[in-house]
């Protein structure tokens, strides 16, 4: 089953996930990260931040793989990926922007640009552990509606929705790219751990389907339900359409301890 946890707050969300992710670090310091995007994994990786020093935790032979990238920006644009992890996950947690490998979204090498992160997450081991938010179409990384449950990295051409819910990084709405380049499902479900965030009513319904929904390439979030080792950490507002709320807080609070990840 997939494992939901329900808090009272985003503040809350981030520290129970930095807990979790961190006492992973503790077991393999060398950790392949997935990193991720958009406004719900930037107080994440604040917090991984504060507990790591709090507890000692070394961050100093993590290596962290993004799921997505625009294509088609200038190199360096501050509106891409790249230049959004380093800003939010590299520079806050003190790290070498050498560790971190993002999909390259240069249309010069664009039609190799897939097998070639492919390649590097392989060459490395796989992914330990895979962070992710979820669009409120129900996308995971750049997955669109309709994705193969099976795809790998590759081009993707973004929904109206997507484009819309991304404009307010870009300063004009038609700036947003209409191409980028994704982990496929196939991708991220090959990690040995998934963990999802989200917060607010804006995603209610897309986490209900995720977690509770058929598995269908019409809400790409819900292939979580095929990884044995899925977690997913919301607020009140992200979890108010799910079913079985109740049960799953029960089984949070009924945790043995020795299921438990949080730090000591
Ligand atoms: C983008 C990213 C996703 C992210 C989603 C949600 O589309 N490609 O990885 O999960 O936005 O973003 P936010 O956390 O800002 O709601």
């Amino acid at each position: 089953m997939t494992e939901v946890v329900v808090v009272d707050s985003p503040d809350s969300a981030s520290s129970l996930a930095a807990e979790l992710i961190l006492s992973k670090v503790r077991t393999k310091p060398a950790l392949r990260l997935g990193v991720a995007t958009g406004a719900t994994p930037v107080s994440l990786y604040r917090r991984m931040a504060v507990l790591a020093k709090q507890f000692g935790i070394d961050l100093g032979e993590l290596q962290a793989y993004a799921l997505d990238e625009y294509v088609g920006l200038e190199p360096g644009s501050p509106q891409s990926f790249r230049h959004f992890l380093e800003e939010h996950f590299i520079e806050v947690l003190g790290l070498d922007s050498n560790c971190l490998v993002v999909p390259s979204g240069d249309v010069g090498t664009i039609a190799t640009a897939g097998d070639h992160f492919e390649k590097a997450i392989r060459d490395t081991g796989g992914i330990d552990c895979q962070i992710l938010g979820i669009g409120s179409n129900g996308h995971i990384g750049f997955n669109e509606p309709g994705s193969s449950l099976g795809s790998r990295t590759r081009v993707k051409t973004l929904t109206e929705n997507t484009r819309r819910d991304n404009a307010a990084y870009f300063s004009q709405p038609e700036d947003v790219p209409v191409h980028c380049i994704s982990q496929g499902i196939g991708t991220i479900l090959e990690a040995r751990a998934l963990v999802m965030l989200a917060f607010g009513d804006k995603k209610a319904e897309a986490v209900a389907s995720a977690v509770e929904g058929p598995i269908s390439a019409s809400c790409p979030a819900s292939a979580i339900q095929l990884h044995p080792h899925a977690t997913v950490i919301l607020d009140e507002g992200a979890a108010s359409r799910l079913e079985q709320l109740r049960y799953y807080k029960f089984v949070w609070e009924n945790k043995p301890d020795w299921q438990s990840w949080r730090l000591s």
